[in-house]
């Protein structure tokens, strides 16, 4: 075989080969192309599918939130009576308070009122239990009837007396208090003796007489007029010591009238007749009972019972005894 024909021979089987690649690789993209084909047809299938089935959901959720759309609605809606029904409770319950507090400064006052006027009623029943006369002024220009005697008597402990044989008699309320200053006095080894306490209108005509007689008009000096003695009052004594001889003249310089200037305000008592008085000479001996809160405020301001006015005084008979 000549080189021409071999040539073209392999040209020829070299074609074919290429040839034949080129049906084998164009088979190959026709089946790759199919394949692709399948699977796009496939892919879109499955899109469409789940496009669909998206489209499902959308809807049912859509479904749904129109569903709870609703039930919101209904909430709200409850939310706005629940909130009217609070306000209104509220309210309810505020105008509730207010009556509440209302009716309680009601009932306050009421009670107050009430208290005010049972302590009205108990100061009345107070004062008018307590002898209006025992806080009077009796020094000779005022009268102190004939015919009043204290309402009970208590007889003073012989021991405080100057002599043990004779009664004296004081204002049974007021013995406690001369009791204590008596005991008291003791306690401070203080000689303190009553000479005279209560004395009746005779009994004071009886000695006013007696001291006119020996006195003359002098006697008007140191001892009152039947019905203007406090003696009659049963509230009222005079002191002596032992150290005196039991005399009223020089008793202002015994310990035993300094200590009554420091402490018998505390029982209750007060010298009636102190030096430079308009009444009577200067009587140191002569004490009066006039209750603790009077003769705490007549200590207390340098004063003098007579000093004062009547309606000054007054304002002590409620607590006269306390
Ligand atoms: N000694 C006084 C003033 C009286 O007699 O009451
Ligand atoms: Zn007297």
């Amino acid at each position: 075989m000549n080189k021409s024909l071999l040539s073209f021979a392999l040209l020829l089987a070299a074609g074919g080969g290429v040839i034949a690649y080129l049906g084998y690789e164009n088979t190959l993209l026709k089946e790759n192309k199919l394949a692709l084909e399948n699977e796009v047809a496939q892919t879109e299938s499955d899109l469409s599918a789940t496009s669909e089935k998206l489209g499902e959901d959308i809807k049912k959720l859509n479904s749904e939130i129109s569903g709870l759309n609703g039930e919101i609605k209904d909430l709200s809606y409850l939310l706005d009576s629940a909130k009217d029904d609070l306000a209104t409770t509220t309210a309810e319950r505020d105008a509730y308070r207010e009556k509440y507090r209302h009716e309680k400064r009601r009932m306050d006052d009421f009670s107050e009122q009430i208290g005010d006027i049972q302590g009205t009623v108990g100061t009345l029943k107070k004062l008018s239990e307590t002898d209006p006369e025992l806080l009077k002024k009796y020094s000779k220009v005022y009268f102190l009837n004939e015919n009043y005697f204290p309402a009970s008597f208590s007889k003073i402990d012989s021991r405080y007396t100057v002599n043990p044989k004779n009664d004296y008699l004081i204002n049974s309320e007021v013995w406690p208090f001369l009791e204590d200053m008596l005991a008291q006095a003791a306690d401070d080894k203080i000689e303190l003796k009553i000479a005279s306490a209560y004395r009746s209108f005779n009994a004071q005509n009886d000695l006013k007489s007696n001291y006119k007689m020996m006195y003359g008009s002098g006697a008007n000096r140191f001892s009152a007029d039947q019905g203007y003695s406090e003696h009659q009052l049963g509230t009222t004594v005079d002191f002596a010591v032992s150290e005196n001889g039991f005399g009223f003249f020089g008793f202002d310089k015994t310990p035993a009238y300094q200590w009554l200037l420091d402490n018998a305000y505390e029982y209750g008592f007060i010298q009636s007749y102190p030096a430079n008085n308009q009444y009577y000479q200067f009587e140191p001996w002569h004490w009066r009972f006039v209750g603790r809160n009077l003769a705490a405020k007549l200590h207390e301001d340098g004063r003098n019972f007579y000093d004062l006015d009547q309606w000054e005084i007054d304002k002590y008979l409620i607590s006269f005894f306390d």
